[in-house]
């Protein structure tokens, strides 16, 4: 099995609703993934908990994620810069 940590019957995920009914992945178990592993595409996604690894319904969501992790750290690292500014 794929990273079994990251499935739904873990108790970080039992509050999630699922987002890749497929592999049974929570939206947070995916959330989790992204951040620890700092993942950028969905196929990374896929290799580190399974999610998008089945009729790809949730490929979109897993794209919408990736995405807003990635704005948040820019958005992190700008104002980061900023304050180092002033
Ligand atoms: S719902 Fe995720 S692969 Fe099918």
């Amino acid at each position: 099995m794929i990273a079994s940590r990251f499935t739904s019957d873990q108790p970080s995920a039992q509050n999630s609703r699922p987002l890749c009914h497929c592999l049974r992945v929570s939206e947070t178990a995916v959330r989790e993934c992204v951040a620890d592993g700092e993942l950028a595409c969905v196929r990374d996604v896929t290799k580190a908990c399974g999610a998008g690894g089945g009729c790809m319904a949730c490929h979109r969501h897993l794209k919408r994620i990736i995405a807003e992790h990635h704005a948040a750290r820019t958005a992190n690292a700008a104002q980061g810069a900023e304050l180092a500014t002033l």
